[in-house]
């Protein structure tokens, strides 16, 4: 077994894992935050993304023991007061889901693209989703949402400056 401490959606975790635990089970058995979900054995739904450090990641394809001393953010994270965060209201807004399975997933690879500096145009917001995968809504709407969330975050917060702890 090994220590780890890292910082979850803010808040300071320890725990004893095993070495070959991966960082999606450690966030949804040890921790209990289910919204991170698995939707493969094979490392290409995306439907487990998460932020490590700031990057989207996919949860499955890291150990936990590697992801001691970051900050990771999952789905859990992101609405504050009751509030949903502007790209999880976006994709109401937009309906950007349907059954909702990947929608985690999107929302993180989708804030990691805004928070990257990334642009937005459909070409580059597909590109940026190549790795998350969709059965029910034809991604257009997905794409619509982040570029949507992108110009209001952007405004709220230009140049560099978001993801920033309030
Ligand atoms: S569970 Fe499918 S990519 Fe991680
Ligand atoms: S909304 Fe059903 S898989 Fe994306």
């Amino acid at each position: 077994m090994r220590r780890i401490a890292l910082t979850v959606n803010g808040v300071r975790r320890e725990a004893e894992v095993e070495p070959r635990l991966l960082l999606v089970y450690f966030l949804r058995e040890t921790l209990g935050l289910t919204g991170t979900n698995v939707g493969c054995d094979t490392s290409s739904c995306g439907a487990c993304t998460v932020l490590v450090d700031g990057q989207s990641v996919k949860s499955c394809t890291m150990l936990a023991v590697q992801a001691d001393g970051t900050e990771v953010a999952t789905i859990e994270g992101l609405a504050r007061g009751g509030q949903l965060h502007p790209l999880q209201e976006a994709f109401r807004q937009h309906h950007g889901l349907q059954c909702g399975f990947c929608t985690p997933g999107m929302i993180m690879a989708g804030l990691g693209l805004i928070e990257s500096g990334a642009g937005m145009s459909d070409e580059e917001v597909r590109l940026g989703l190549e790795g998350n995968l969709c059965r029910c809504t034809g991604y257009q709407n997905i794409v619509t949402a982040i570029q949507d969330a992108a110009g209001k975050m952007r405004q709220a917060a230009p140049a560099g400056v978001q993801g920033g702890s309030e």
